[in-house]
Formats: structure tokens, C-alpha cells, sequence
């Protein structure tokens, strides 16, 4: 074979050869300052219900959450997203998810009582609250109406503000709800409360698990959502996105889901250079664990290696189910 002119002066396994030189030409890291934990939440007290397609994941109620926050805090978890199962109060304006007195409100208040550092990720969307499972107010042709539901988003946003979230997350894909969170956040003297924008997200079958965790999915039965969620065929329209909610404020952006989108986490990354995440979805998480179940799969090692090829592809912060797991992973190596 002819070689090239360079052999054998470039040898890229010298780089390679031992633990040392590996580590310190090592380009990504993935550390527990990357790390937010998406946790599902309930009614009750001492609740903790398995969510069986997402295995070690539960529901948990809100002295159980506090725990968890609690370990989270020690394993350095840099934050916690919550997200509520509503078993009472759902109607088709979704009406329960600006109440004051909420789940999510009270989850917010016990936790910033408790541990006031962990940073608070709360979720603007109205699809546990929904009847029909959509994430937002629909019309009489079951279209889900944009300016209706943003009246609503500011005011779920708002609340969750007001009860001490550090970070709003609007995840429904309206078009124009991040400018109008945050005026309302100004005027309400809440500046320093951020906004997470699920720029990028798309229609996405990875949701699976989480619909059934959250108990929308028997509601939304045959529909979906691909009149406001993104056609997973598309990528151009993604950086269009993602610069609409960047001029309306957005502080850090998202790209949802993860492994199946890491070229879009990567061009939004190089175009915009903002802080930016991943949602490492349930149905990612799903998988995983099911070939892990089954041998297929090492989980620590193939985990690892996904959250390295998010670091890889550009992102800030990594929301992942296996956040205590990637901690546990890091600390043994
Ligand atoms: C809905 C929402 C979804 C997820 C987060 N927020 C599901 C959906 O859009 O139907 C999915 C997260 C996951 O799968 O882990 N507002």
C-alpha cells in the first residue's frame, strides 16, 4: 500500500498509549456541573411511585422530592427540573397551572426553603394540565390556538416566578411566548428570574416514557403534536428558532431531544455561541436501560459516552433522568 508521505513520523496512537496522555489530550469533559436532574412530582406525602417505562425513575410527592434534592445537593447536582402528575384539576383551559397554591408553586417554595442554592428549573407548558393532553388551549377544530395559550404560559410563568423558581422553561413551541414572558417577568420585577427557551424542539416518539409519567398520553390518544412542535426532518428551521427566542430574551437555549438532534445542538452551538442544553429525553433514557436490562448494553459506558457526545456536540448543560448515575459513574473512575 502506498503510504503516506508523513508515516511514520504522525502516529495519532502515541497520544493513546497510556492512561496519562489520554487524559490530558482528553478535548470534552462531563462533570456534575453540567447536570440537571427532570423529576416527576405528586400529591400526598410519602409517594413514590415507579414510572415502569422509565426504569429507576418515580413520582414522587413533595417530602419525598425534598430528599431527593437533598442527595442532589450533596452529589453537587447543579439543579432540579420539576414536572407534575395532575391527578384532580385538569380542564381545557388548564386552569390549574397558574394556581398559586399549585403542586408545582408549593414544590417550588418547599425546595428554596430548604436548599435555596440548587438552581430550580420549573416547566411552562399546559399539557399535564390539559384534558386533552395538548399544550395549550384548543378551538372547536381541536387546533391549538397560539396567542389564547400564551395569555395563559405568562401566567403559569409568572407563578412559578413568583413562588421562586430560578429558571421559567417554556417547552410548548408557541411562537412568540418567550418576549412575552419576559416583559411580564420585568414588569413584575422578577429580572433576575431566567428563561430556559426550548428553542429547537421537535415532534418527537422519544416522549413516550415521559407521557406516561406525567399520565397525558391516554389523553392525547391518536393525536400529536406536529402543528406547533418541530418536523424532525428540518434543521434550518431550527436555527430560525432559536434566533426568534434569542432577540424576545432568551437567557439559555435548548435542543430536545438529544442523541437523535446532536447536529442541530451542534450548528445552533457554532451560529449563536449562547448557553445552551440538551434534553436527553425519557424515551433516550428508555432505551438504555432496556438494553441494559437485556445485556445488550453496558448502561455506565454507553451512558458516558452520550453525555461525552453532548459535550462534544456543544452543550452547556445536559437535563438527563441519569444524572445520579453519570455522578456514580464519575466518581468510581
Ligand atoms: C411537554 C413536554 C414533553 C417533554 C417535556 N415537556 C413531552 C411532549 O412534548 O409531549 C418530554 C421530555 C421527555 O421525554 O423526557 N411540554
Amino acid at each position: 500500500m502506498k503510504q503516506l508521505a508523513s508515516y511514520p513520523f504522525s502516529r495519532p496512537r502515541r497520544n493513546r498509549q497510556a492512561p496519562y496522555i489520554r487524559n490530558l489530550t482528553q478535548e470534552n469533559w462531563v462533570t456534575a456541573n453540567d447536570l440537571v436532574y427532570p423529576v416527576f412530582i405528586l400529591e400526598g406525602e410519602r409517594r413514590e411511585e415507579p414510572i415502569l417505562s422509565m426504569p429507576g425513575q418515580s413520582r414522587l410527592s413533595i417530602d419525598m422530592l425534598l430528599r431527593l434534592v437533598e442527595k442532589a445537593q450533596m452529589l453537587g447536582l447543579q439543579g432540579i427540573a420539576l414536572f407534575p402528575v395532575i391527578e384532580a384539576g385538569k380542564d381545557n383551559l388548564a386552569s390549574e397551572s397558574y394556581n398559586s397554591d399549585g403542586l408545582v408553586p408549593r414544590a417550588i417554595r418547599a425546595i428554596k426553603a430548604q436548599f435555596p442554592k440548587i438552581g430550580v428549573f420549573s416547566d411552562v407548558a399546559l399539557d399535564p394540565y390539559t384534558l386533552h393532553g395538548q399544550d395549550g388551549i384548543m378551538d372547536e377544530q381541536g387546533y391549538v390556538l397560539n396567542d389564547v395559550t400564551n395569555e395563559v404560559l405568562v401566567k403559569q410563568a409568572l407563578c412559578h416566578a413568583l413562588a421562586g423558581a430560578d429558571f421559567v422553561c417554556p417547552s410548548d413551541m408557541m411562537d412568540g411566548r418567550i418576549g412575552l414572558i419576559r416583559a411580564a417577568l420585568e414588569q413584575n420585577n422578577l429580572h433576575n428570574v431566567g428563561i430556559m427557551a426550548y428553542s429547537a424542539k421537535y415532534a418527537s416518539k422519544f416522549y413516550g416514557p415521559f407521557r406516561d409519567a406525567i399520565g397525558s398520553s391516554a389523553n392525547l390518544g391518536n393525536a400529536d403534536k406536529f402543528s406547533y412542535q418541530m418536523h424532525p426532518a428540518n434543521g434550518n428551521e431550527a436555527l430560525r428558532e432559536v434566533a426568534l427566542d434569542i432577540a424576545e430574551g432568551a437567557d439559555i437555549v435548548m435542543v430536545k431531544p438529544g442523541l437523535p438532534y446532536l447536529d442541530i445542538l451542534y450548528r445552533v452551538k457554532q451560529e449563536f455561541k449562547m448557553p445552551t442544553a440538551v434534553y436527553h429525553v425519557s424515551g433516550e433514557y428508555a432505551m438504555l436501560k432496556a438494553a441494559a436490562q437485556n445485556d445488550w448494553l453496558d448502561y455506565e459506558a454507553t451512558l458516558l459516552e452520550t453525555m461525552l457526545s453532548f459535550k462534544r456536540a456543544g452543550a452547556d448543560i445536559i437535563w438527563t433522568y441519569a444524572a445520579f448515575d453519570v455522578i456514580n459513574i464519575l466518581r468510581k473512575y
